[in-house]
């Protein structure tokens, strides 16, 4: 019996490892930390925290930017998106293999988010943008521009899922142009990270006070 356990919980740490691929993450943050912009991949506490904020509303698209080794991705399928329904932005090329090898069913997309509008299918909505950008580690014309997509993508009612580890107020805060819906700190996280709900459904708000990184 404690035979049988053991090898299942060698079996779960092999199964881990082999999912967060630590070797291709810490040569990309080696190559591009600035892009990169965490030590390690999300918990999976994060990562189903962050898919729980989705709308409950089954229409429309579900956009992941920044997929990496696919935490997230996971658990969006887990939490109920259909395969069809997302569609993952990633820039890194080893990410952007990894993920379409373990996710065949997804729609893998090598490209820069802050290009989104050019990346997804025109006049399809989208529901959600669920993002694990580093937007406070990215060149700053690059979050602006990130920024500016969602404000344009989203403008019909959609909701934007950011998580930061800032817990305190990002400078990037200073360009969103939308209803913070919540805001949930979760601890269970290398390093504990933030994550914000925007709701874009009503018209331009006043720049918050900022600071950063
Ligand atoms: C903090 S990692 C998050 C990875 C994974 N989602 C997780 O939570 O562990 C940030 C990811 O964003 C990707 N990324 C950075 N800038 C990007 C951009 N402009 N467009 C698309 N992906 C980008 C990086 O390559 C990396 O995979």
């Amino acid at each position: 019996m404690l035979r049988v356990l053991k090898l299942g919980g060698a079996q779960r740490v092999s199964e881990y490892f082999k999912n967060i691929a630590p070797g291709i993450f810490l040569q990309e943050l080696y190559n591009r930390p600035g892009a990169i912009g965490a030590i390690c991949p999300s918990s999976r506490y994060l990562a189903r925290q962050m898919a729980r904020q989705l709308p409950e509303s089954s229409d429309g698209l579900i956009i992941e930017l920044g997929g990496g080794t696919g935490v997230i991705t996971r658990a969006l399928l887990d939490h109920g998106v259909a395969p069809e329904r997302l569609k993952v932005i990633e820039f890194s090329s080893p990410f952007v293999q990894r993920l379409r090898q373990r996710f065949p069913q997804v729609d893998i997309i090598h490209g820069n988010a802050a290009d989104l509008g050019d990346l997804i299918p025109r006049n399809i909505k989208i529901r959600a943008i669920v993002s694990s950008l580093p937007l406070c580690s990215l060149p700053e014309p690059i979050t602006q521009a990130i920024l500016r997509q969602w404000q344009t993508l989203l403008h019909d009612g959609g909701v934007a899922i950011q998580f930061t580890y800032n817990l305190r107020l990002p400078k990037w805060r200073s360009y969103v142009q939308a209803h913070q819906t919540n805001s949930k700190v979760v601890w269970a996280n290398l390093p504990p990270a933030n994550i914000t709900t925007f709701s874009y459904k009503s018209a331009k708000l006043p720049h918050p006070a900022h600071e950063c990184p």
